[in-house]
């Protein structure tokens, strides 16, 4: 058994931190130096078992971009799954079931309707047509790959950018990464992403060269010709440490599917809703996609997921090839609903975009510190990368943080901290996190006696 890490002061929580330890293994967590516990949450905070409250500067890791139990949000779930106006029926509730397998329920239909409705009003949701459900971000990706896949099988090559992250189950685990990672999947060749152009984001304004993406792309063409049939990308590179690109890099890609009728899939499962400035990844960029994936904040911590897009393509699939236990079930749609309506009914992402230019401004100042490398994120967006100078000096961060009171993920990519609280933080909440955070940061500098 690997040894809980533990904290001193924190009775509560290494008791269950222990327990944690002793009956589930360390690998379903990734690695971070706070293993913090969580007892409860409301809006921007968590608080410990001891009392202890933190700033979640996570969002979970971009879910819960509404806030944690957000009243009117759970009200309109409770409403939808029918519990608030449940009537007896002996020893049950007679309500929308949790699950509904094989069968198709009005909630279901009304969220796949909503969802299709939403997007296609967006500039550059025409193609969304249908609604694939799925569970988690992972699946909903390897839905759209088999979609993409199954409509034509000869051309059974996928380009991926490198260093993506789609998750790591199956297909999604298959156009992660690069071709450094074991055991690739021969259909997969990755393509290059502007890292170096987008490594701050005091380089935002430079201008772009796409020629070398694109001789890329036609040198693929060359090799593989017919065989290339779908392509995928996330808008910014997520997981693999908040990289941020130029649009013409993306209209690259775009064109090159086009041009080749490729598949164009773009991964939003952790852009969508409002991370990106607009509600989708595809209106900030400018794109068109054949199949969006959506998910984390779909649900505002309900797991759902969704791939979204042609008609065409998701008939290329037959009964039962996507389907799974718990795929549009009633629990899903319910927080679909009450994610879309929240966000209908009031201007989230106008206060989102306004706090944005505050939490940019404070981490900027943050390059100051000498253990601060770079900072980059989404122009008026609510997703930031901090770059570090090195893994151990971005733990140690991640540390002193959560002693100065916010929450933060273990490092991206080794060094990178990942900013990315909820939309709907407050402007005192905003200062007064961004004052909390700087203390950590410097707290970890002493700590490190670096200079
Ligand atoms: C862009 C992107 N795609 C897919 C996934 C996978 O989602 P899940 O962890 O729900 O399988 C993630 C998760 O972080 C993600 O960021």
């Amino acid at each position: 058994m690997t040894p809980p890490l533990l904290h001193p002061r924190e009775p509560k929580s290494n008791a269950t931190r222990e327990s944690a330890a002793q009956f589930e293994p360390r690998s379903l967590r990734t690695y971070t130096p706070t293993q913090a516990v969580i007892a409860r949450s409301a809006g921007v905070f968590h608080w410990t078992p001891e009392g202890k409250r933190l700033y979640d500067y996570t969002s979970g890791v971009l879910v819960a971009n509404l806030g944690h139990n957000p009243r009117s949000w759970m009200k309109r779930f409770n409403d939808y799954m029918g519990w608030s106006r449940a009537e007896d029926h002996g020893e049950f509730f007679q309500a929308m079931a949790m699950t509904t397998y094989n069968a198709v329920t009005p909630l279901e239909v009304e969220a796949s309707r909503r969802l299709v409705e939403v997007l296609q009003a967006r500039p550059g949701g025409t193609r969304l047509e249908q609604v694939m459900w799925a569970a988690s971000g992972s699946e909903a990706i390897q839905k759209a790959l088999w979609m993409a896949l199954a409509r034509d099988r000869t051309r059974d090559m996928i380009l991926a950018t490198r260093f993506g992250f789609h998750g790591k189950k199956g297909l999604a685990g298959a156009v992660t990464g690069s071709e450094q990672d074991r055991e690739r999947d021969p259909r997969v060749r990755f393509i290059s992403f502007p890292m170096q152009e987008c490594a701050d984001v005091s380089l935002r304004n430079q201008p772009f060269d796409v020629s070398r993406y694109r001789d890329e792309l036609e040198a693929l063409k060359q090799q593989f010709g017919r065989r290339l049939g779908t392509l995928i990308t996330e808008p910014y590179l997520g997981g693999g440490g908040s990289y941020h690109p130029p649009k013409e890099y993306l209209h690259c890609l775009q064109s090159f599917c086009r041009d080749n009728d490729l598949v164009f899939i773009l991964d939003e499962v952790q852009a969508n809703f409002g991370r990106t400035r607009d509600l989708f990844a595809f209106e900030t960029y400018g794109l068109e996609p054949d199949l969006v994936v959506l998910g984390k904040g779909l649900g505002n911590g309900v797991p759902v997921s969704a791939a979204v897009g042609r008609r065409d393509l998701m008939a290329s699939l037959d009964y039962g090839e996507g389907s799974d236990t718990w795929s549009a079930n009633p629990l899903c749609c319910a927080s679909v609903l009450a994610t879309l309506d929240e966000f209908a009914s009031r201007d989230v992402l106008a206060h989102s975009r306004k706090i944005s230019a505050k939490i940019e401004a404070g981490l900027v100042r943050l390059k100051e510190l000498p253990s601060v490398v770079h900072v980059r994120g989404e122009r008026e967006g609510m997703v930031w990368g901090v770059e570090m100078r090195d893994a151990e000096t971005a733990n140690q961060t991640v540390l002193a943080c959560y002693h100065a009171g916010v929450h933060l993920l273990g490092p991206l990519a080794k060094k990178v901290l990942r900013i990315s609280p909820p939309l709907v933080m407050t402007e005192q909440e905003t200062s007064e996190s961004l004052t909390l955070l700087e203390q950590g940061f410097r707290q970890a500098i002493e700590q490190g006696g670096h200079r």
